[in-house]
């Protein structure tokens, strides 16, 4: 598959419910099996909808969001929580890429372009994420860049009070990701 270079800009207010489709479909494909049929084919628009409405209308809401376009539109974002651990710092909140286009190397751009601007908003802080237990394609993607698998978590799902297990992974400070291996 060809690689893609998409245009990687800060996310506007305007970028809101397009950001929200995009994540209902990605957690519709990959988080199928880990949150309720009922939340991902009824609920989960409108709830990311809600989520990225309040987040982009905040500029002072903590939030790093970027997102990768093309052409025809968008597809990609990710979203990085500043201040958002006093010990494991920067939360990348949010990463996902069209489920048409994984695999074309859109998720490692956005990965390097928001890491050189966290180490800039943030510098000499850790990097880390939570990453459900249930998603071993995402965690090849972050340990391929150099993330450090520390501890199993409970991460509590967007719907109701359910939980699921979760990987937490670290990149330590000053934060590098490691080179990708050679693409064909
Ligand atoms: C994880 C994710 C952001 C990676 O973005 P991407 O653009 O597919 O990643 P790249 O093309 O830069 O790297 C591809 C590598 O990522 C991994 N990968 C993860 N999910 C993949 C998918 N659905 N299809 C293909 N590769 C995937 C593989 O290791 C792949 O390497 P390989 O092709 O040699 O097997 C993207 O696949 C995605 O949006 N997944 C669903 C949402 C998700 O799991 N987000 C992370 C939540 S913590």
């Amino acid at each position: 598959m060809s690689h893609i270079e998409p245009v990687i800009r800060a996310a506007r207010e305007s970028d809101a419910d397009p950001i929200a489709k995009l994540h209902a479909e990605s957690w519709r494909t990959s988080a199928r099996g880990i949150m309720s049929d009922r939340y991902l084919n009824d609920d989960v628009y409108d709830d990311r909808r809600q989520v990225w409405r309040t987040r982009l209308s905040d500029p002072d809401s903590g939030y790093l969001t970027l997102v990768a376009v093309q052409r025809d539109g968008l597809h990609g974002f990710i979203c990085f929580r500043l201040d958002g651990d006093d010990s494991w710092g920067t939360l990348l909140d949010n990463l996902h890429v069209d489920p048409e286009l994984c695999g074309r190397g859109m998720g490692e751009s956005l990965m390097r372009v928001g890491v050189s601007q966290v180490e800039q908003l943030r510098p000499g802080r850790p990097l880390h994420l939570l990453v459900f237990e249930a998603n071993p394609r995402a965690q090849r993607f972050y340990e391929r860049l150099g993330g450090r698998r520390v501890e199993t978590v409970t991460m509590h799902l967007p719907e109701g009070n359910r939980a699921a297990p979760a990987f937490r992974y670290v990149w330590d400070a000053p934060v590098t990701l490691q080179p990708w291996p050679r693409r064909d």
